[in-house]
């Protein structure tokens, strides 16, 4: 199994990235690629530019990232109760990609985390609403709440109640992989 594995933030020290890195870490058979947003950073969205330019190199870009995966892995960072900036800019700009939906019918694992009580709540359920539309199948999600408290790089989650729904998450994907064969067409 391919994954593709990323925060959707652009913060250098980025909590998010910690998460996604840790949810990583519990598909051991499969091949992890991870994607820093600071990579993909283009002119804001404009319809102007767009028809000016076209779409940029560096969408198309991403977007092939994603055709590769069988999986993706995001973990939310929450600014102002929404998407950031860094990753909305990518998503308004692959989804204007023709012929496509931005996200390309993946399967995908969306987290968020804060220093906050609600997690990055917000935002992930903005993505939960969202996402189908634009090709996106969020087959779980779950929020980390408090991350100061409940991780840390040597171990992960710290908290056992919430690693324990945490792994549960893991587990129903494994499932769905496992209940979903891939359909592999011989050419002849
Ligand atoms: C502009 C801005 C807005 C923020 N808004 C929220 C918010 O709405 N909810 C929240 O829980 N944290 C908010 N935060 C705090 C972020 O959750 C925190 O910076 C977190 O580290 C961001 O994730 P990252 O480290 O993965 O980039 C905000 C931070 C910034 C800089």
């Amino acid at each position: 199994m391919k994954i593709l594995a990323f925060a959707a933030t652009n913060s250098k020290n980025s909590i998010n990235s910690q998460l996604v890195q840790f949810a990583s870490t519990k598909f051991t058979n499969a091949t992890v690629e991870f994607a820093d947003l600071n990579h993909y950073e283009m002119p804001i969205f404009s319809i102007d530019r767009e028809i000016e330019n076209g779409i940029p190199q560096l969408a198309l870009d991403f977007a092939e990232k994603i055709d590769r995966a069988d999986l993706i892995l995001i973990s939310f960072a929450e600014h102002n109760g929404t998407y950031t900036v860094a990753f909305k800019n990518i998503f308004d700009w692959i989804s204007r990609i023709p012929g496509r939906k931005a996200f390309g019918e993946k399967s995908i694992f969306a987290m968020a985390t804060s220093t906050g009580i609600r997690g990055g709540k917000g935002v992930l359920e903005t993505a939960i609403k969202r996402f189908p539309f634009n090709g996106g199948n969020i087959i779980a999600d779950f929020s980390l709440p408090k991350f100061n408290d409940n991780f840390s790089i040597e171990n992960g989650i710290t908290n056992n109640e919430i690693l324990e729904e945490f792994n549960l998450k893991i587990e129903e994907i494994k499932q769905h992989f496992e209940a979903t064969p891939k359909l592999i067409l011989e050419n002849k």
